[in-house]
């Protein structure tokens, strides 16, 4: 797919998750493959000007970061077209622009959220961007404040109007949070409202069918995952694979790649169109990836500390994994992460069976979305949301 001039391998994108959307986990995700446009965390436009060493850390990127796109937030038209104007003078591939959500009595200042509220001047803003550069500026909103308002179909007419190369839109309110379910119909008026644009579905898409109905159901363009990439980095990857082989069987047999000789669960599967969830020791080779990676551009004692609120959600499917979660959350070094790995290793045997495999009381329900869901089922249970500015995700 292409947007603008950007021509794209993948219509599967990695949302922006503040705190986690780092180099480390994208090059990891990339690395799995599936992926070809990622985007970091939000920046600041004003503190990317003033060459804020945080914001400079936050689009940090190498050769095989790319394509890349930075997201960045503010309200100063001119602060914004000179950001992005210096994301591409360093080769920076696209960006994206947060829109938050949009009424102006409730979200008091700043970019984001009051960029709904002002079509005028969000369009001019967004115009200037446009005009300054020759990269894909994209933006990314939510439906709108409530069920009563659900603004984004304008928003985004306008937004097509002047240039803009995508939208990406989080199929809830801004009132919703992050609870209740996705609203797919209210995505697909997105879809409708634009001419040509494409649209970008997202939320709560945690596995492969979950990706294929948003598009099914939205006409959506493309899907952008968040959350789902923490529980599941191979979610790129095989929803890839799960929506080029709709309509056949098998998948391939060797969809994991083997590293090691206890690596063997995933040949005696039955085949399914789905590919496979990943088996416990792939997912322990691309975690301890993940760390080396978080080490070797953090530094080892500030990447440990980081890897606390990582590997947690590694572990959510690991089966049991009460030991493991509590030694992780004080980790401090490479040394002790292998120590906790080995302990937790050992401790987990008690949970085989004699191949190897979780024994059936323990195995875990597959993952599903909040639009696949009863309603009941919903309110019993929504994909955990790390702490955070809610009022700008
Ligand atoms: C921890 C966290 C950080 C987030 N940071 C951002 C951000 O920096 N910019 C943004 O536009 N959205 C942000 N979001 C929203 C996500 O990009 C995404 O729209 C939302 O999580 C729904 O998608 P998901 O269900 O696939 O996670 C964040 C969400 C979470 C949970």
């Amino acid at each position: 797919m292409r947007f603008g001039s950007l021509n794209l391998k993948s219509n599967l994108f990695l949302s922006p998750l503040a705190g986690y959307t780092n180099l480390p986990f994208r090059l990891t995700l990339r690395e799995i493959g599936g992926l070809d446009l990622a985007t970091t965390d939000l920046v600041n436009a004003r503190s990317l000007l003033e060459k804020n060493p945080k914001a400079l850390k936050l689009i940090e990127t190498c050769p095989a970061d790319r394509p890349l796109a930075v997201q960045l937030f503010g309200s100063v038209p001119e602060e914004m077209r000179d950001a992005a104007a210096y994301l591409e003078s360093i080769g920076i591939a696209s960006v994206d622009i947060n829109m938050g959500c949009p009424v102006r009595k409730v979200v008091k200042v700043g970019g984001g959220s009051a960029m709904m509220t002002e079509l005028d001047k969000t369009a001019a803003l967004v115009k200037g961007m446009v005009n300054a550069v020759k990269i894909p500026v994209t933006a990314k909103m939510r439906l709108g404040w409530d069920d009563a308002n659900l603004t984004a179909p304008d928003l985004a007419r306008v937004l097509e109007e002047v240039g803009v190369a995508a939208i990406f839109v989080h199929g809830r309110t801004r009132e919703q949070g992050f609870a209740g379910t996705v609203n797919l119909a209210g995505i697909r008026k997105v879809v409708e409202a634009v001419k040509a644009v494409p649209v970008i579905g997202n939320g709560d898409v945690i596995s492969p069918e979950a990706a294929k109905k948003m598009f099914d159901e939205t006409g959506c363009a493309g899907v952008s995952i968040g959350r789902g990439a923490f529980y599941d980095p191979w979610i790129f990857k095989r929803t890839l694979e799960y929506l080029n082989r709709w309509g056949e069987t098998p998948s391939s047999p060797d969809f994991f790649p083997r590293h090691g000789a206890d690596h063997g669960s995933t040949e005696s599967r039955p085949t399914h169109v789905l590919p496979p969830e990943p088996p416990f020791d792939e997912r322990i080779r691309v975690m301890c990836r993940h760390l080396d990676l978080m080490i070797e551009v953090f530094g080892e004692e500030h990447g440990c500390r980081m890897f606390r609120k990582v590997a947690p959600w590694y572990s959510k499917r690991f089966g049991p994994a009460n030991e493991f979660n509590k030694r992780i959350v004080h980790l401090s070094s490479k040394a002790e992460f292998d120590e906790i790995l080995a302990g937790y290793k050992n401790w987990r045997a008690q949970f085989l069976d004699d191949s190897g495999e979780l024994l059936p009381r323990y195995q875990l329900a597959p993952m599903i979305a909040s639009f696949m869901q009863e309603p009941d089922a919903i309110r019993r249970k929504h994909i955990p949301v790390p702490k955070g500015p809610v009022e700008v995700w």
